[in-house]
């Protein structure tokens, strides 16, 4: 899709990867709708692209953890720009580490990093089957793909999402619905930031120790040309297709080296 004149949606765009999106398909001629929780921080984001193109982002406080916060997100931006072209589901949560992670923080986890995309693409779909065209993406993660050491909450909820997409794809696919979903390794943000703090279960080392670190505006220009061709996978750090492909092909031998990373990373 060429963003030139379209109209995309960003939640978890107040920092990080969302804010980076926005402003890349801002610059490519879109209008943006900027959600976050951070309502300040989506108006900052705001505030910078219309001084640069003046009515062409609106910056939304938004909580895309409930089905109704996804409505009346689509709702605002229907009102603000009429049609949706594209919705980019980024938000999300790196909480939780095991099994004596509390039940509230699984249910956080799950409803920010797999719901919010189920719930988005049921009151963006029928639209857009109306229409015969639309555009959903999602931020899953590597961890999506492969796991995420320290985290049972990450790993299983980024699964979730990369299942989802696939699932969209699958069902929609063939009525005009493109799907793509973005599954990088460590990007600097406040979410890598914070999990080096006590508690987070080293997962930050892990992700440093796998590979390069990218900048949130590298994400985004390959995140722009996997959508200019349409493709399904978005995987900014090669490696990440390395190390599943050696997960596809020896299941039991990426296991074996999975634990021997653990073993070294709590060893640490
Ligand atoms: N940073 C990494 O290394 C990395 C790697 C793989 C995947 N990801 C994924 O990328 C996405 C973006 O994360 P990031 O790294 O930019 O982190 P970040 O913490 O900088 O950004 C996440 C944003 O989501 C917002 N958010 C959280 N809950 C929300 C809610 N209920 N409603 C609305 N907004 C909410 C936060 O306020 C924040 O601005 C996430 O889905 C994350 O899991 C990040």
């Amino acid at each position: 899709m060429d963003l030139s004149g379209k109209h995309v949606v960003v939640t978890g765009a107040a920092g990080g990867i969302g804010r980076a999106l926005s402003q890349r398909f801002h610059q490519a001629g879109a209008r943006v709708v900027a959600a976050d929780l951070d309502a300040a921080g989506t108006q900052r984001l705001a505030d910078e692209l219309n001084a640069v193109r003046p009515g062409s982002c609106l910056g939304v406080g938004a909580d895309i953890g409930s089905e109704q916060g996804n409505i009346d997100l689509i709702h605002a931006a229907e009102a603000a720009f009429g049609a949706i072209d594209l919705f980019f589901a980024n938000a999300g949560v790196g909480m939780g580490t095991d099994l004596d992670t509390p039940e509230d923080m699984w249910d956080t986890a799950f409803n920010i990093n797999v719901h919010a995309h189920r719930w988005a693409a049921k009151h963006l779909l029928p639209v857009w089957l109306e229409r015969g065209e639309g555009y959903f993406c999602s931020t899953a993660s590597a961890a999506g793909l492969l796991s995420q050491i320290g985290s049972a909450p990450y790993s299983m909820t980024k699964h979730a999402a990369v299942a989802f997409a696939e699932w969209l794809s699958i069902t929609y696919g063939s009525r005009g619905l493109r799907v793509s979903c973005l599954c990088p390794q460590g990007v600097n943000t406040n979410m890598l930031n914070q999990g080096d703090t006590p508690g987070a279960g080293g997962s930050s080392s892990v992700v440093r120790s796998a590979g390069v670190v990218l900048e949130p505006a590298e994400v985004a220009d390959v995140v722009l040309s996997v959508i200019n061709a349409e493709t399904f996978l978005i995987a900014p750090h090669p490696e990440v297709l390395t190390y599943w492909g050696r997960k596809v092909s020896d299941y039991d031998r990426w296991l074996a080296g999975m634990r021997k990373l653990q073993a070294r990373i709590v060893g640490e």
